[in-house]
């Protein structure tokens, strides 16, 4: 990575963008497990119950709105009259973060490194060998008048890559019932993935599309018509509804947004999705190692498709002035953290 940041100072913002065109690992479709790994196979997606305690989500939502205050902007959970871009750090649709140091933060890593949630990966993969993304967090205040929503449907696979090579997920803190924000997902859609990219798509025009200039090579916006085209071949667009504790895994190749929070609760989420380290090259290792040095973020692709998050929180025209490159609480460095970090070996 040091040498490609001093020959290209600013070009190269994808590592390890390769497009694999198969699964790269291959599941038996007659094994039954008898656990959430059939609903996975069968469906691309699964909620799993109790993955860690109520007490700890509450420790990690807790957390979470600490985070928040500690940029000083006013915020305060008890005041719904500061649940507003004044009173919070830039986020991306009203409640995801990705910047200010905040996917290295002392209790992103608590999350990712939780035994139970290690272990979803370890049995989804069958190796104890994974690195993690370095993904954002969400924490979204429900009815806020001072943002503009729209569902997004994306899958946040390239079309070009095929076959199923990441698996996504998030740990609920927060209880998440049908009027809250939270997991919109389209069952079946990962099994189809390649028949609808077997035409010409278009990846459909939205007011928070990222400018193509920054290269996200794993997004993929869904048209309306889109929506329909999964529906009428048999697919479901549900709301996850979940309890404190439960964790989600969807293939990344399944359609899914955000639901926009209309209850009383404020959604607290961490995105965690974790991949054999086999999957990945040293270019992917070694920027995967800059981004952790350098507290930066990735997209949810923990082995290839590595992105550097260096893009400064804005607000409006003028950098965020709690803009900060340093989580508040830094994590504490284990071995565990630096092997799924990728830094270090198995
Ligand atoms: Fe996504």
């Amino acid at each position: 990575m040091a040498t490609q940041t001093e020959t290209e100072p600013t070009k190269k913002l994808t590592f390890a963008a390769k497009f694999e065109s198969k699964d790269l690992i291959t599941f038996d479709e007659n094994k039954v497990y008898g656990d959430w790994r059939d609903e996975f196979h069968k469906n691309g997606c699964v909620l799993i119950k109790g993955v860690i305690s109520e007490e700890r989500a509450k420790y990690y939502a807790d957390k979470q709105i600490q985070w928040l205050k500690n940029f000083d902007l006013g915020f305060d959970e008890n005041k719904p009259e500061t649940w507003t871009a004044d009173h919070l750090p830039v986020s991306f649709k009203g409640g995801m973060y990705f910047a200010y140091g905040s996917t290295h933060e002392k209790m992103a890593w608590e999350a990712r490194t939780e035994p139970a949630v290690i272990e979803v990966f370890e049995k989804l993969w069958g190796t104890k060998e994974l690195i993690s993304s370095f993904d954002g967090m969400n924490i979204s205040m429900p009815n806020r008048t001072d943002i503009k929503w729209s569902p997004w449907p994306h899958c946040d696979q390239n079309p070009r890559r095929l076959g199923m090579q990441a698996v996504q997920g998030l740990l609920n803190y927060a209880p998440n019932g049908p009027n809250d924000g939270g997991l919109m997902l389209m069952k079946g859609s990962a099994k189809l993935f390649n028949e609808f990219f077997a035409q010409k798509r278009e990846s459909a025009d939205h007011e928070d599309a990222p400018p193509p200039e920054l290269e996200y090579m794993d997004l993929f916006l869904f048209s309306e018509k889109d929506v329909k085209w999964f529906e009428e071949r048999g697919c479901e667009l549900f709301k996850v509804n979940m309890d404190p504790g439960d964790f989600v895994l969807w293939d990344s190749r399944t359609m899914h947004y955000a639901r926009f929070p209309e209850g009383n609760q404020i959604r607290h989420v961490q995105y965690i999705c974790m991949t054999p380290r086999q999957f990945a090259d040293d270019e992917a290792l070694e920027a995967k190692k800059h981004c952790f040095e350098n507290y930066m973020g990735t997209t949810h692709w923990p082995h290839c498709n590595i992105r550097p998050a260096a893009e400064k929180p804005m607000r409006g025209d003028k950098v965020c002035p709690k803009y900060r490159t340093e989580p508040f609480e830094k994590p504490v460095v284990t071995d565990t953290v630096l092997r799924l970090a990728g830094v270090k070996s198995y």
